[in-house]
């Protein structure tokens, strides 16, 4: 994409986000803060999502301002030629409106100085609420500021509203530009699930030790090879009986022959995550107990896929993984019939939770648990209740969000078996999730992460090549 058409993508959506204000609102923005790792080293810089959506600006030390009328303004860091020799080239004010097609910049060293006068004779001040900390009282020291001027006839606003309600909309349907990028991102990633699988087996082939770390490396090494700023979130590579961790990292234990390897981890590109996981033989080869659990977890997620369609529910991948699983639940005597009855009566009762315990699905894009609403908006009064089976709870219960072309989801259901007497061994420790990453198409669903197989058959083949 040219800077050109890139900046016709962020200048369209401050319009559209403009064309959402009363004439006389504003909405403040802020990038994301610097933040310390320890003593003088800081972590590495990421944007604030809802900031680069607006902006595709990622220097830190930045606010956009967007008035009711469209106009749009940048706070961001001034040109300092000593501190861009020790932290690098920073845009400045001057260059800002051209480059990035806001209708005017200012340094950012002028932000408290400048905002009572923005904000003054407004009606209402938006801002991501409980999102940066420290935000809603500046945002009040402003508001005081412009009450002091009240007797030279400022006028003050007087509503304050969650800017998120606007922008998680928004965002929730990706347009040509983003689906582009997580399309790439992807495949980025694929690859790397299908780097980790290949020196597993090539390791382990070879007779040298192996463990979680190696795995870990092949994948960054892929992410940042293919031009991925970092992961989006910390990989998860989970060798045997650690897969039955749900936020295990990559660590150092071994990875032995005849166990399973869950690795859960995708990489950051241009701002976008991807999240794929995948489940294989650390040698290549499946045993019967394993494949029997692995080709269940995949007639879930296929399940999941079919029912990935606009029209239908959030919740309708995971209604339709539930039951597959636990009907493979009972077949398998995981769960024991004679006590659990049939499938209706288990997944009534929560049985499966047993072996899954997590949802099926989150929206994914720039966050990895992107957001936007999981309730449909234009039926969230119409509740009901119900009391969980298992903790005895009141749950109230909102109509799922409608499935529409340009959502992106992932589909990632996963059976954990932990030791238990209830269960037959062959089936301890053994953890397996299936990740895919879905756009909602107009007619059914487009799986973006099928780079690196998914068939058992088809990763064998992969492991052995
Ligand atoms: N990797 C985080 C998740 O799957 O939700
Ligand atoms: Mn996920
Ligand atoms: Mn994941």
């Amino acid at each position: 994409m040219t800077a050109i058409s890139a900046q016709a993508v962020y200048a369209d959506r401050r319009a559209r986000l403009a064309a959402q204000l009363g004439p006389d609102d504003i909405a403040i923005i802020p990038t994301a803060p610097e933040r310390a790792r320890n003593r003088d080293s800081e972590f590495l810089y990421r944007f604030d999502s809802y900031f680069y959506y607006l902006t595709g600006f990622t220097e830190p030390q930045a606010w956009l301002v967007i008035t009711g009328d469209g106009r749009s303004t940048l706070f961001c860091q001034p040109k300092d030629l000593e501190r861009e020799i020790w932290d690098g080239y920073r845009l400045g004010p001057e260059a800002a409106p051209a480059h990035l097609g806001v209708d005017a910049a200012v340094s950012v060293a002028e932000l408290d100085q400048r905002l009572p006068r923005l904000l003054e004779n407004r009606q209402a001040v938006w801002y991501p609420f409980a999102i940066h900390t420290g935000l809603e009282s500046r945002v009040a020291g402003w508001l005081g500021a412009v009450r002091a001027r009240v007797r030279f006839g400022a006028l003050c606003p007087e509503v304050q509203h969650d800017l998120c309600r606007l922008l998680d909309e928004m965002r929730l349907i990706k347009d040509a530009h983003e689906q582009a990028v997580m399309r790439r991102a992807a495949q980025i990633s694929a690859g790397a699930h299908v780097r980790a699988m290949q020196r597993s087996a090539a390791m382990l082939g070879a007779g040298q030790p192996v463990r979680e770390y190696h795995l870990d490396a092949e994948l960054l090494h892929e992410f940042r090879q293919h031009g991925s700023q970092y992961p989006a979130y910390s990989s998860i590579v989970a060798a045997g009986a650690n897969a039955c961790v749900l936020h295990y990292r990559a660590d150092n234990a071994p990875v032995r022959d005849g166990e399973l390897v869950l690795i859960d981890a995708g990489c950051e590109l241009d701002g976008y995550a991807s999240d794929i996981t995948r489940t294989f033989p650390a040698n290549g080869r499946f045993t019967g107990p394993q494949r029997a659990l692995y080709d269940l977890v995949l007639a879930s997620q296929e399940a999941a896929v079919a029912a990935t369609r606009p029209g239908a529910r959030f919740t309708d991948p995971h209604e339709a993984t539930v039951k597959v699983l636990t009907q493979g639940m009972l077949d398998l005597g995981l769960l024991d019939k004679n006590q659990h009855g049939t499938l209706d009566d288990a997944i009534e009762n929560r049985h499966y939770f047993a072996f899954y315990m997590h949802r099926t699905s989150h929206w994914l894009g720039l966050d990895v648990h992107d957001c936007g609403s999981y309730v449909e908006p234009s039926e969230r009064g119409q509740t009901s209740e119900r009391q969980d089976p298992l903790s005895g709870e009141t749950i109230t219960n909102r109509p799922s969000r409608i499935l529409r072309p340009g959502m992106v989801l992932t589909l990632e259901p996963g059976l954990y078996v932990r030791p238990s007497d209830s269960v037959p061994p062959a089936f301890w420790n053994i953890g397996i999730r299936i990740e895919d990453d879905a756009i909602v198409t107009e007619t059914g669903c487009e799986l973006i992460t099928r780079d690196v197989p998914v068939e058992a058959d088809a990763i064998e083949a992969l492991m052995r090549g």
